[in-house]
């Protein structure tokens, strides 16, 4: 038997930030499932196709296989057997993997893969809709959220370090439109589950927030 935690919500809330730091301390995989989503949007943005055309995405989303394999205990995404971890990381891969994130074909084989790396490990996954539909059963799940203002600075200041340009307004002004495609979609819309803890980190620190998770999983371990 293998433990499971979902973590869902909204983009920049701290998610894999958290996930990885709790998954360290409880010798656990992490599973990035938004890295799966933004494969198949890189896909799409290196063929040219324009992100709303929904057809063309259900007509080649086959040819985007994405895989998943673990490199020093860190998820590396392989998409059709190339390692693209290095160049999903970008707003516009983000804006795309959002896009193709509405199509219900995308969805069923990103679930499937995502169900089946859960079945025999304990495993903590963040993404949308993971404690909704890909892993009803879980251990615990956490909706983990914060404000779009503190989303926004975080997501700032990350670029900022990374030596790139940033634009509060407009990361602020993305942002919002992520949420409102993320939370809006017919399939799986990212929205908390019933039995989710809801955790705003807007005021916590990193390892409060690890703390805590950590703290609730202690709780329901049998
Ligand atoms: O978590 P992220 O920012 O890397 O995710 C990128 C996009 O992928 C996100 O805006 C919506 C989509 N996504 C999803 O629909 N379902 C998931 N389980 C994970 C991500």
């Amino acid at each position: 038997m293998s433990y499971n935690i979902a973590v869902d919500g909204p983009a920049g809330a701290g998610k894999s930030t958290i996930a990885r730091r709790v998954a360290k301390k409880l010798g656990f995989v992490y599973v990035d499932t938004g890295a799966m989503f933004r494969a198949i949007g890189l896909y799409f943005i290196r063929q040219g196709i324009d992100a709303e055309k929904q057809d063309v995405i259900s007509r080649d989303c086959g040819k985007a296989d994405v895989s998943i394999v673990y490199e020093g205990g860190e998820q590396q995404v392989l998409l059709n057997g190339e390692n693209v971890n290095g160049l999903i990381r970008t707003e516009e891969a983000g804006r795309m993997a959002s896009v193709v994130a509405k199509n219900p074909q995308v969805r069923k084989t990103l679930a499937n893969l995502q169900k089946k790396l859960a079945q025999s490990t304990d495993v903590i996954m963040d993404g949308r809709d993971i404690g909704t539909t890909v892993l009803p059963q879980a251990d615990l799940k956490v909706y983990l959220t914060a404000s779009v203002e503190e989303r926004a600075k975080r997501r700032y200041l990350e670029l900022i370090e990374r030596g790139e340009k940033a634009d509060l307004g407009q990361i602020e002004q993305d942002i919002i439109a992520r949420d409102e495609q993320d939370m809006n979609r017919e399939i799986s819309p990212l929205k908390k589950a019933e039995d989710a803890i809801e955790v705003d980190c807007s005021d916590m620190s990193i390892d409060e927030v690890t703390s805590r998770i950590i703290e609730l999983f202690e709780q329901v371990k049998k």
